[in-house]
Formats: structure tokens, sequence, C-alpha cells
């Protein structure tokens, strides 16, 4: 029997790599399995945002968070600069991509069709392919640029979610606050998600 497509999750430079992070994670509890692309800038971010540094490696992180890159793992983590990975192709099937969080320049590069590093090529593929692309876009404020791109990328077809928690949950931590955003990633990429908060007042 053939396994079921992965799903592809790809950290680019904006602030909410713990998005990403609970993605992954989320994803992990139903047992799918994931393509994991960090890109350079996302590294960066991660130093920022979490306890990055104290690891050796980038696998040794992750793993911590029950996020196993390892051999035989369901996460395989991508070069972000391999444009030659699987991700590249429109023949490799995947059951959805999303970008979270999604940066203004990554954005602009989807947007335009530029297609210079792994998480480009792999989104502007999905675009092609009319795979599920869920662009988890983080800035504040928007300038017109940054606005023109979400609509050109929607126009696309890929579905601008903005980094926007929602707090009528009463998140009582900062994950739990990200997965009010991450659910919603969940929903649009049809993973059964027993845990959502469902709004039904
Ligand atoms: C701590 C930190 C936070 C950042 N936050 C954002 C952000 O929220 N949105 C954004 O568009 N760029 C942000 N940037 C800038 C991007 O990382 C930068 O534009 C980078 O070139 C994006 O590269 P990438 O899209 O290839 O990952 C941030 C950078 C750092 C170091």
């Amino acid at each position: 029997m053939s396994e079921d497509p992965p799903y592809v999750v790809a950290l680019s430079g904006a602030s909410g790599s713990v998005y990403g992070l609970r993605l992954v994670s989320a994803l992990l509890s139903n047992r799918a399995r994931v393509l994991l692309i960090v890109s350079r800038a996302a590294r960066k971010v991660l130093h920022h945002e979490t306890d990055f540094s104290s690891y050796p490696s980038l696998p040794a992180f992750l793993l911590d968070r029950g996020i196993d890159c390892r051999n035989g793992g369901l996460v395989k983590l991508l070069d972000p600069d391999d444009v030659a990975a699987c991700a590249a192709s429109g023949s490799f099937v995947h059951a959805g991509m999303a970008v979270a969080p999604c940066s203004m320049k990554t954005l602009s590069h989807i947007a335009a069709g530029n297609a210079d590093s792994l998480i480009t090529r792999a989104a502007d593929v999905a675009l092609k392919e009319t795979r599920k692309l869920i662009l988890l876009c983080r800035e504040t404020p928007l300038n017109l640029i940054h606005l023109d791109n979400m609509r050109t990328a929607s126009r696309a077809g890929a579905v601008i979610m903005p980094a926007c928690p929602s707090f009528y949950s009463a998140p009582a931590t900062i994950e739990d606050l990200a997965d009010t955003v991450v659910y919603r990633v969940l929903d649009h990429l049809g993973v059964e998600n027993v845990s959502a908060f469902r709004y039904n007042p």
C-alpha cells in the first residue's frame, strides 16, 4: 500500500517561527509526513525567538520539540538552497504546502514567480499544479507593495492567511495563541483537528 503524500511546511524569516513549529507538531500528531524547509533568515529568527542557539544543530533543536528529522522519522528536512529536491518538481505529489511564517520577501518572490530557492520554487510549483498553498504572511504595517503582492498571489491561487491570532478562545500561553492561527491552517489543508476551538455560541 502506498503512503499518504506528505505536507510541505516552509519557515521563512518573518517573526513567528512558533507558527511553523506548531504546525509541524500538529501534523505529526495526525501521523502525517512533513517535508520541512527552513530558510537561512528563518534560522536567524529562531535565534531571536527561541533557545535555538543552545543546540548544536537544527535537527537537534527540532528533535527536542518532538520533530524527528532523522532517517525513518516522519519529517524530512530539506536544504532551502536545493532546488533539485523533490518538492521542486510538479511530478512529486504532496498534500499541500504552507509557508508559516511567510516573510514579505518570500511573498514578493512567490507573487513574481521568482523561484530562486526551494521555498519559492515549491510554492511556484504548488500554484501551477493547483495544489493548496497557504501563505501565513507576517508584517505590520503593510505597504502597498505587500498588499499588491498578496493580491497577486491570491489571484494565482494562494490562500493569504495573515498571522493574526484570535483571542476568543482565551488562549493561556503563546503556543495556545499561535494555535488559534495554526488550527485554521489545518482546516485549509484538510487535516482533521479535534483539538481546535470552534466558535459555536
Ligand atoms: C528577528 C527578525 C524578525 C523579522 N521579522 C520579519 C517579519 O515579521 N516580516 C518580514 O517580512 N520580515 C521580517 N524579517 C526580515 C526577513 O528575515 C528578511 O527580509 C529576510 O530576507 C527574509 O528572507 P526569507 O524570506 O528568504 O526567509 C525579520 C528578520 C529578523 C532577523
